[in-house]
């Protein structure tokens, strides 16, 4: 069984990151750990997202660096061998819950409706992510799980931004939410690392 270390308690955000360019993934990663954020989650859905991670996990040690959008057991295996320190995944199967924890890194496996949470919970996770959070019904449903299901925990992402994120991290249920409003496709292409510092240090103001 892989190690079970709390990723949802680090931080308030878990910057979801998509990168197209190799040469944006050091910057990013410093602004991030200038705002107050030492976590950042590269999503696989560019070409260049395994040589980012790779030049993060060299260059920018401070900062934990993980896979997202893991969606097969050859992700979790290519995001490993690459340096992530971590797996995300939008849903879960059983397979790839398993190639996951074969990584034996920590990793948040994907849920959007209860069965899909007590399977997860069978399977041994408490901590998940909660996607695609917003359309799958957003704070009410996560309030309404945590009467039966309070030992479910989550990291909510899809559909979250500065203007919901607290009501989201309110919850006893939530350890943290994930997002890519920290790091916008606008502020990337044009190295506008300021910016992003700027919207990195919302977090560190926001509710533990
Ligand atoms: C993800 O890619 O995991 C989430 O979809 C990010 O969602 P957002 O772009 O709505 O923050």
């Amino acid at each position: 069984m892989a190690e079970r270390l709390s990723l949802i308690d680090r931080v308030p955000v878990i910057p979801v990151v998509v990168l197209d360019e190799v040469a944006q993934a050091v910057p990013v990663a410093r602004a991030l750990v200038a705002g107050g954020v030492p976590v950042i989650e590269l999503t696989l859905r560019t070409p260049v997202a395994l040589a980012c991670i790779e030049q993060i996990a060299k260059h920018v040690p401070e900062i934990l660096v993980g896979a997202g959008t893991v969606l097969t057991p050859g992700h979790a295996a290519d995001a490993h061998r690459a340096g992530a320190q971590f797996l995300v995944s939008p849903g879960t199967t059983e397979t790839l819950a398993a190639a996951m924890q074969v990584t034996g890194l920590p990793h948040l496996p994907g849920a959007s409706s209860v069965a899909e949470v007590l399977r997860l919970l069978e399977l041994g996770y408490t901590e998940m992510k909660f996607f695609p959070a917003e359309v799958s019904g957003g704070v009410d449903f996560l309030k309404a799980i945590g009467g039966p299901i309070p030992h479910a925990r989550f990291c909510p992402t899809g559909g979250i931004s500065e203007a919901n994120a607290a009501s989201y991290l309110a919850l006893p249920n939530v350890g943290c939410v994930g997002g890519s409003w920290l790091t916008p496709a606008d502020a990337l292409r044009a190295k506008d690392w300021d910016r992003i510092i700027t919207l990195a240090s919302w977090s560190t103001h926001a509710p533990a």
